[in-house]
């Protein structure tokens, strides 16, 4: 639960009118050890009553220097951990390393940081220790709390995430789409609307934002998305940013946060959090595995809470290479794991939509994309202009989709792929026995194959004949005994 907004509380608009009172300013200074890094430390101040705002400036030592320190901040509510049984959760902004100081008024908020009421008891900035120099961080934090009078309380715009609303898109279509990307509410330098304008640029048809470890993005685009692509599905993820990696939380419900500070064997951790996320409907997936900076690859060596994971992070590299032989040795061992891509697009000149993932969804709804994720019915893209499509022709004419799971063996099958853009490629077909058919695309041919008897599964990859660098990458179609 988040703080109510719509409603104004008479009491704190009456004291608020009533005290005219100079700010509170705290002066906190503190030493954080290196044996700390990595960890959270908590910095309690006290709220009083008719407070109408919140300030505050970190400022550390060797900032840039060796040290860095993330900041957020937990309201009265508290900063214990939110686990399965418990869904009270103070946080009240996270802005991890980007920012040193931001605001929170009943109206307005640095984003990043939810506005709303501000309600008195103890809050807690928190601090997050994530590199340091030997002699440690010292900080300091600077808080100004003021009485200025109350006028209007933020009210959320939450996008349209489902345009099904007669049932008119009810049929299986191809959606082309992006799961991750950040905005100025968190660590990117592109604002909501210049993301949705990406977006339509690249074509795509639904967008996630995942900022980091908040949901104020999601709070505010529904105006966006009305005055500018009301076509445009935008659907609610965060980028849940733990110290041991990081994993989109993708498909929730309005204002629906997830913890993020759990270590590699808390109980509750990860499986509690990831819960919550199925319990509202969403997908998990883990992000860019073996991301080559501290903390952001994963950590948890746990791969039974995630529906999918982010094989192509951005433009193609060796550590998308890592993931996908990650995910194959997955499907080998017979996981049912959905491939999928996502931009981590943040600021200039990266865009959303590179890679672009296709998902075979029924309804243009949030929950519709959910569900082809959850089953597979997917594939990855190096960007706009290129396509795939693949299928099985069974014997007895039985057809089977990206994603199906089919009964009976896989001799006699016929493989039947056809591509867009990507003439004079290479197309791969894979089993769990590894690559077993390659040939060189060549415009408009149907690439058809008869596939070998007792395989478990069979995916595709096209890759650039030149560099071997990924074009495409469906995900696999098996054959259940
Ligand atoms: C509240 O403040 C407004 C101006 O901000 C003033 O007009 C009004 O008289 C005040 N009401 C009370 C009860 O102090
Ligand atoms: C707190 O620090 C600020 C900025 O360094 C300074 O302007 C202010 O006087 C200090 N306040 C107190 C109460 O020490
Ligand atoms: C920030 O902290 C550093 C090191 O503790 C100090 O040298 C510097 O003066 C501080 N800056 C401000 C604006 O207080
Ligand atoms: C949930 O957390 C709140 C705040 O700490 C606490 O008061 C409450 O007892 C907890 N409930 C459960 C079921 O753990
Ligand atoms: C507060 O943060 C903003 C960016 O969010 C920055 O422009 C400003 O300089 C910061 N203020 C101080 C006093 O450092
Ligand atoms: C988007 O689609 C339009 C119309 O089909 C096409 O002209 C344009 O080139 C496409 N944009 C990209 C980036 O592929």
């Amino acid at each position: 639960m988040k703080v109510p907004t719509t409603t104004i509380p008479l009491v704190a608009a009456l004291v608020a009118n009533a005290s005219a009172r100079d700010p509170i300013t705290l002066n906190l200074t503190g030493h954080i050890d290196p044996s700390q890094v990595m960890s959270f430390v908590y910095v309690p101040f006290e709220v009083e009553s008719g407070v109408t705002s919140i300030y505050v400036l970190q400022n550390y030592s060797m900032k840039g220097q060796g040290n860095a320190l993330d900041l957020g901040v937990f309201d009265q509510r508290g900063y214990q951990m939110m686990d399965a049984a418990n869904n009270t959760f103070g946080s009240r902004g996270w802005s991890g390393g980007f920012r040193n100081n931001f605001t929170i008024t009943p109206s307005a908020a640095t984003p990043g940081y939810n506005p709303g009421p501000i309600s008195p008891g103890t809050w807690n900035v928190a601090l997050g220790p994530y590199s340091s120099v030997p002699e440690g961080i010292d900080w300091q934090l600077n808080i100004v709390m003021g009485f200025d009078p109350v006028d209007e309380y933020f009210s959320p715009t939450f996008a349209q995430v489902d345009f099904d609303t007669v049932g008119q898109f009810d049929q299986d279509e191809w959606l082309r789409g992006d799961f991750h990307m950040h905005t100025v509410h968190s660590d990117g330098k592109y604002t909501p609307n210049q993301q949705i304008e990406n977006a339509l640029s690249q074509n795509l048809s639904f967008i996630f934002f995942s900022d980091h470890n908040t949901d104020t993005s999601n709070n505010i685009i529904g105006a966006y998305q009305a005055a500018l692509a009301p076509n445009l599905l935008i659907c609610r993820a965060i980028e849940v940013t733990t110290r041991h990696g990081h994993w989109q939380a993708a498909g929730l419900e309005r204002e629906q946060l997830i913890d993020w500070r759990y270590q590699l064997n808390d109980d509750p951790g990860f499986e509690a959090a990831t819960k919550q996320v199925h319990r509202a409907g969403g997908f998990v997936s883990v992000n860019h595995p073996y991301a080559a900076c501290p903390a952001c690859n994963w950590g948890f060596d746990n791969w039974d809470h995630n529906d999918a994971i982010e094989v192509w992070n951005a433009n193609w590299d060796p550590t998308d290479q890592q993931a996908v032989q990650k995910w194959h040795d997955l499907l080998v061992a017979g996981k049912f794991t959905t491939a999928i891509g996502g931009s981590d697009s943040h600021s200039p000149p990266s865009l959303n939509g590179i890679p672009t993932t296709v998902v075979n969804a029924r309804g243009r709804k949030q929950a519709a994309i959910v569900t082809a994720v959850k089953n597979a019915r997917a594939y990855v893209v190096e960007g706009p202009g290129l396509s795939l499509s693949f299928h099985l022709q069974m014997t007895g004419g039985v057809t089977a989709q990206i994603g199906d799971k089919v009964k009976g063996g896989s001799l006699g099958a016929q493989a039947v792929l056809s591509t867009e853009g990507m003439s004079g490629q290479k197309a791969c077909f894979i089993s769990e026995k590894g690559y077993f058919y390659n040939t060189t695309i060549t415009t408009g041919r149907l690439i058809q194959e008869h596939l070998p008897a007792h395989l478990k599964f069979v995916r595709v990859e096209v890759r650039n004949s030149t560099d071997d660098s990924m074009l495409g990458l469906i995900n696999p179609i098996w054959f259940l005994s």
